[in-house]
């Protein structure tokens, strides 16, 4: 078993940059062992050298984890090299494009709908063994302010994190009494390489017209890093369930 002296074993996906870099930085500067799980390799190697520079452990998975092989390949890393997971940090997310519902393709909806809500409770469900037999676990998702609202993404994007909302209620309800919590954060917009894509995209804030007002502060990674880092300590011990906005009070407009 792991013991805590040397840190936690915490698994961090889409870790390889913006939010979940940000978060694997701050765990394991703090001590904690990390597993950088991303789909892109030379971001999850790069941060994994940016912690070992500063004395940290870390070690990198690459892969989809929309695919069952990865996601069993991350379980078992954090088991093997970790000794459990005390830890996990669903992360990992794509933005859509910006499409009203008519206007959503199929293959959108279906890779939307994969990597942001189905990855995640494939990881979760290959971890909750590990966290039951130890009595123990803290499990942080990164829903959105697309969680809370209609206007903050087109209609996949938004679905799907109001899907991450309901995965981590139902977590929180079914395993409060097995020593295991879970909550989300719901960032606002925030300075990561997602808006990039957005802003690529066919569609763009403007399909959504007058709805989409963002009238939070842009965040920084390490932000909404804080609010994981606490949402994942003992001293959040009696928050389970919990879906927190990070937005600048957005959500409170
Ligand atoms: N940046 C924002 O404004 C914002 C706002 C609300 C919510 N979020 C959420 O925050 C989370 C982190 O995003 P970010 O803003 O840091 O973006 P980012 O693009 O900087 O980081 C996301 C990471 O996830 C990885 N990833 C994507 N699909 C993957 C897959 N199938 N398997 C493994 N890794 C995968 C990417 O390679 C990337 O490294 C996402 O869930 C996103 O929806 C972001």
């Amino acid at each position: 078993m792991t013991d805590d002296l040397n840190g936690r074993s915490v698994i961090v996906t889409g870790a390889g940059s913006g939010i979940g870099r940000a978060a694997a930085l701050a765990f394991a500067a703090q001590g904690d062992r990390v597993v950088v799980a991303d789909l892109n390799a030379d971001g999850a190697g790069a941060v994994v050298e940016e912690i070992e520079r500063a004395g940290g452990t870390a070690v990198a998975v690459t892969g989809d984890l929309s695919e069952q092989g990865v996601v069993d390949t991350v379980t078992a890393t954090a088991v093997e090299r970790f000794g459990g997971v005390q830890v996990l940090v669903n992360n990992a997310g794509i933005m859509d494009s910006m499409s009203a519902p008519a206007d959503v393709t199929d293959a959108e909806w279906a890779r939307v709908l994969r990597v942001n809500l189905t990855a995640p409770f494939l990881l979760t469900r290959a971890v909750l063994p590990h966290m039951l037999t130890a009595g123990r676990g803290a499990i942080v998702n990164t829903a959105s302010e697309a969680a809370l609202r209609g206007s903050a993404a087109g209609a996949a994007y938004t679905a799907s994190k109001h899907g991450v909302v309901g995965l981590t209620k139902s977590l929180a309800v079914m395993y409060r009494r097995s020593g295991i919590r879970a909550n989300a954060i719901c960032p606002g917009g925030t300075a990561t390489a997602i808006g990039v894509e957005a802003d690529r995209s066919a569609h763009g804030p403007a399909a959504i017209g007058p709805h989409f007002v963002n009238l939070g502060r842009v965040s920084q990674p390490e932000e909404q890093a804080a609010a994981i880092l606490f949402l994942a300590s003992d001293a959040a011990s009696n928050i389970n369930g919990a879906i927190l906005p990070v937005d600048d009070g957005w959500s409170a407009v």
